[in-house]
């Protein structure tokens, strides 16, 4: 499947996103390297690292998106930004073994954890692993059932071409989900994530993986990110019909949904 279809890199005008790095203007170019360097470090501890900073809710956020993509016998689902497998590895196990998944990532380092880890459990069949952008997908056209980006969007440089990306992949009458942070709905709330975020990640990326920028950048990148509703306009823009959001933790990650036209 990776070498079928490369499509050639989107012309669109520079995206808005791809001059911040965070809180840091950034020239276009080097966004994705700079992001490129964040997984490369963080590669080894991702994983402690989501259970420790989100208490493990990002296991049931999760399971919530297998819940809504509910797995059938035969169904191809592509995993862009997939990483270490989380994603992958669910949705083997719920959909079982005539699904297949490819996991799509622009960091090599994320794929070696993933595939390590697939190895660990026994995952050696109905998964592959390719190093690709999620703005120029090495996928061919119209050939996936189901598309899911989780945590990824919101690293990407031009978020517009990625879901063109995505709307192009996925064959017609295709799902596509991205769970990703958002915005807190609850004010009190809120200002409790702020000061957590901005204090408390940094500090457990410095004493667990050894950087605490990374996890800075998690924060602001966050901040950076559109809003619910902001987001639903920019999927419906790429091609996409019924998009609906589902708020996850008042806010804190919300799932997106959307069929292929
Ligand atoms: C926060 S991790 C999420 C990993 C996994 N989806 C999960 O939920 O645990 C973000 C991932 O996005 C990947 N990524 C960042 N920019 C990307 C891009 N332009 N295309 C594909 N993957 C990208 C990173 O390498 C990293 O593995």
């Amino acid at each position: 499947m990776a070498d079928q279809a490369q499509s050639t890199p989107p012309t669109a005008p520079e995206a808005p996103e791809a001059r911040w790095f965070g809180f840091r203007p950034v020239d276009p170019a080097t966004k994705a390297s700079l992001v490129r360097d964040v997984f490369d470090s963080v590669a080894g501890n991702y994983d402690l690292m989501n259970d420790l900073m989100s208490g493990g809710i990002h296991r049931a956020w999760k399971a919530y998106l297998i819940d809504r993509i509910a797995p059938r016998p035969g169904m191809m689902l592509l995993d862009v930004a997939g990483g270490t497998g989380d994603i992958a590895f669910r949705f083997l196990e719920r959909g079982g073994p005539t699904c297949h998944v490819h996991v799509c990532d622009i960091n090599e380092s994320m794929l070696r954890v993933g595939r390590d880890r697939a190895v660990d459990r026994g995952l050696l069949k109905g998964i592959d692993w390719t190093v690709g952008n999620a703005e120029t997908l090495p996928v061919q056209s119209r050939s996936v059932d189901v598309y899911t980006i989780a945590f990824g969007l919101r690293n990407v440089s031009r978020i517009d071409a990625a879901l063109a990306e995505a709307a192009r992949v996925l064959k017609p009458g295709g799902r596509f989900f991205c769970l990703e942070f958002s915005r807190v709905v609850l004010p009190v709330m809120r200002e409790i994530y702020d000061r957590y975020s901005f204090t408390v990640l940094p500090w457990l990326g410095q004493i667990i993986a050894g950087d605490r920028a990374a996890y800075q950048y998690l924060a602001e990148s966050i901040r950076q990110f559109p809003d619910q509703d902001s987001l639903v306009r920019r999927i419906e823009a790429a091609g996409f019909g019924q998009v609906r959001y589902r708020n996850l933790t008042s806010g804190v990650a919300a799932l997106h949904s959307a069929w292929r036209i």
